[in-house]
């Protein structure tokens, strides 16, 4: 294997040199502000926002990051701003390799070229037509019902079967990768306590040996599926190990489910919340894509994710040293009015909106233009098959999935079926 070493020489580092990768779990966050529904957490940070850009909270020791200006700052200094120093590894109990999320340059460079080929928008919209069949397919098991929760019955599945089916592992088994992906959410959040971390550890090794199987799989029997291509890679002369297909698999499998779940399910949320744009919406199929991109403006899928400091650095006269945590909060820099106009209204119109529900910068995130595919397909969907769509119940809405994560428990839907659906999902 040409050139192995070079991907060896930096997977040789110890596991606390190079720090583990994504989220940070020695900062635990008990207020109970942190485990609000996050729209009814909104105007806390909102609040804070209007008093300065940066807030710190010395009963969390860390900083927030809230306005767009200091946010977009903070994404585009990745070597002052690191993901990676003193975060710990959200895999380390299923495989010894930091995920891409959590890696800085030159290493992050060098997986993230690798994982990106089967995500750049002209391979994603060959997807397009297999996302169309697998949204009906889904709805196709409750629309004569009539009624349907929007995120047992649609969102929790549909991603977790588009990933699947792209890395080449059974589309059928999403209910295990749904499991799966809720452990690794929940040891991902800031507010799991080592006891707590106990408890994930044996579904996380489960799915080590379910994905350990399908890679040995690979090796022998190539397969076209992006599985196969980590597996027989060759990232500038040199081959992934075992560890490092683990990480970037399991990176993609709870990356590409709970974010774009909870946009699908936020998108039916606020759409019902606002009937005016919900009609206009029926009415006009081509504000898709600005629909979904309000969508994520407006109630993000990721409230706030973290970084650590590496140097002494000034953000608004908050001296900043190493060591230091940040959080930076999508949530309010979405609602910043030097740059959104009318940023609490609800606009499917909108148009620049250049929010920053999937981050910026080196780590802007991989999946996009997949993420935006499945919520269009799926809004456009529902729209097409689900006439007179309304809540079902009037309860308040429950926050559902790990505290960062901005998901719902449940949203309950009726509605009167409508048009058949005219796609062969047979062959999704
Ligand atoms: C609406 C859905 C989604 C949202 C809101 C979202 C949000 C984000 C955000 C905010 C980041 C950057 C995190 C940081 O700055 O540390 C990110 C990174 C990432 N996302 Fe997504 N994501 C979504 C869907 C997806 C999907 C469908 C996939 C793949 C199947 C995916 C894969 C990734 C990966 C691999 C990264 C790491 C990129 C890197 O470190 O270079 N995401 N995402």
């Amino acid at each position: 294997m040409r050139g192995c070493a070079k991907i060896r020489g930096s997977r040789a580092l110890k596991l606390d040199e190079r720090g583990p990768p994504n989220i940070h779990r020695s900062v635990c966050m008990t207020s109970s502000t942190f485990s609000e529904p996050h729209s009814s957490g909104l105007p806390y940070y909102q609040e804070l926002a209007r008093k300065g850009e940066v807030h710190f909270e010395p009963s969390r020791e860390m900083y927030l990051v809230l306005s767009h200006r200091l946010v977009r700052r903070v994404l585009t200094d990745p070597h002052t701003f690191s993901c990676r120093n003193g975060i710990e590894n959200v895999f380390k109990d299923a495989t010894s390799a930091p995920a891409l999320l959590g890696l800085d340059p030159p290493d992050h460079t060098r997986l993230r070229a690798l994982a990106a080929s089967a995500f750049t928008p002209q391979t994603v919209a060959r997807l397009k037509r297999c996302t169309y069949e697998l949204a009906h397919r889904v709805l196709n098991e409750v629309i004569e019902a009539g009624a349907m929760d929007v995120v047992a019955d649609i969102s929790d599945k549909l991603p977790l079967m588009v990933i699947a089916g792209i890395l080449g592992l059974p589309r059928d088994d999403w209910k295990h990768f749904l499991r799966w992906s809720h452990y690794i959410a929940a040891a991902a959040a800031p507010t799991v306590t080592r006891e707590k971390e106990a408890d994930h550890r044996g579904p996380l090794l489960e799915m080590r040996r379910y994905l350990l199987a399908e890679i040995e799989d690979r090796r022998t029997r190539p397969m076209e599926d992006l599985l196969s291509r980590f597996v027989h890679a060759d990232v500038e002369g040199a081959r992934l190990d075992t560890e490092e297909v683990l990480s970037l698999t399991m990176l993609l499998v709870s990356a590409g489910h709970g974010t774009t779940a909870n946009g699908i399910g936020q998108g039916i949320r606020w759409l019902l919340a606002h009937p005016d744009q919900l009609d206009k919406l029926r009415r006009d199929r081509r504000l898709l894509p600005t629909a979904v991109e309000e969508i994520l403006r407006y109630d993000p899928p990721m409230y706030m994710v973290p970084r650590v400091v590496t140097r002494t650095v000034d953000l608004e006269g908050h001296t900043l040293e190493e060591g230091d945590r940040l959080l930076y909060v999508a949530a309010t820099a979405n609602r910043d009015e030097n740059v959104f106009s009318y940023p609490d209204q609800f606009d499917i119109t909108r148009d620049p909106n250049p929010h920053l529900s999937f981050g910026y910068g080196i780590h802007f995130c991989l999946g996009a233009a997949l993420a935006r595919q499945e919520m269009r397909a799926a809004l456009d969907v529902i729209l097409d098959r689900c006439l007179h769509l309304e809540r079902a119940d009037t309860a308040p809405l429950e926050h559902g999935g790990a505290v960062h994560l901005n998901g719902l428990k449940h949203l309950r839907v009726r509605f009167q079926p409508g048009a058949q659906c005219s796609v062969d999902v047979a062959a999704a």
